[in-house]
């Protein structure tokens, strides 16, 4: 059985690559034989970071290849306990492919209605094709805003209809730098904004968990 999470957004630059580098790095450091599949093949975000990483010597190895289909990627899915899809920069065809071969879909957004409307929008037009709105789960990504605002934006995604995980990840240079070193947003030189990341990576762990457990169900 492998777990597939796709990272997928309507808009641009909202941390597709870097919550994908993320989970990547929870799964290897709790033991799980993972891959990321890079779909971009234009920008290869997830490729060219782990070259840097593997340049600066940062450990544990993370696996990233860059596939130039979905289904290329899929295929070898069977081969890890973990796949992450990190998908191209705006929501097209390849979106949906995605959504169709994940267990887990994560959307990430900001807490602002600019950010958040638009992702809600993708949500539902991934449900109108097919995609189970369990599937779909909303990451509070490169927030700016306070505590009351986060809470609005977690009103917003919830009375959408969709769930939104727990944790968030605020908009830091730390976060920034750790990736030019091609480490993930756990390994920054800061305890707490490591913290406040494997908080989020913990969520998608937990609902990874709680999905599986009820189609065993
Ligand atoms: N928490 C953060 N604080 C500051 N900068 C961040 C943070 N998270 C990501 N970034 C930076 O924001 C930019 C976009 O992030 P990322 O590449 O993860 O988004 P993306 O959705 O994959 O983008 P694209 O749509 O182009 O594929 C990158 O330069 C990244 O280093
Ligand atoms: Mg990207």
């Amino acid at each position: 059985m492998t777990y597939i999470v796709g990272m997928v957004s309507q808009k641009g630059g909202v941390g597709k690559s870097t919550l994908a580098r993320m989970m990547a790095r929870e799964f290897v450091a709790g033991g799980l034989s993972t891959k990321i599949a890079d779909l971009d093949t234009q920008q290869q975000t997830c490729t060219n970071w782990a070259g840097r990483r593997a340049e600066n010597g940062v450990t544990p190895e993370i696996q990233v290849q860059s596939f130039p289909s979905v289904k290329s990627a899929v295929e070898e899915a069977e081969r890890f306990d973990a796949l992450i899809l990190d998908g191209k920069p705006n929501a097209s065809d390849q979106t949906i492919e995605i959504a169709k071969a994940s267990d887990l879909v994560v959307i990430p957004t900001g807490q602002t209605v600019d950010d958040l409307h638009p992702g809600v929008v993708l949500a539902h037009s991934l449900r109108k094709k097919g995609i189970a709105a369990e599937k779909i789960a909303f990451a509070m990504f490169k927030t700016t805003g306070s505590e009351r605002e986060n809470a609005a934006a977690r009103d917003y995604v919830s009375q959408a209809g969709y769930m939104i995980l727990d944790g968030e990840v605020s908009v830091s240079t730390a976060y920034g730098s750790a990736s030019d070193q091609g480490k993930a947003i756990t390994e920054t030189s800061f305890r707490t904004l490591n913290e406040r990341a494997s908080k989020l990576a913990q969520s998608v762990i937990d609902r990874m968990a709680e999905l599986h457990e009820r189609q065993v169900a």
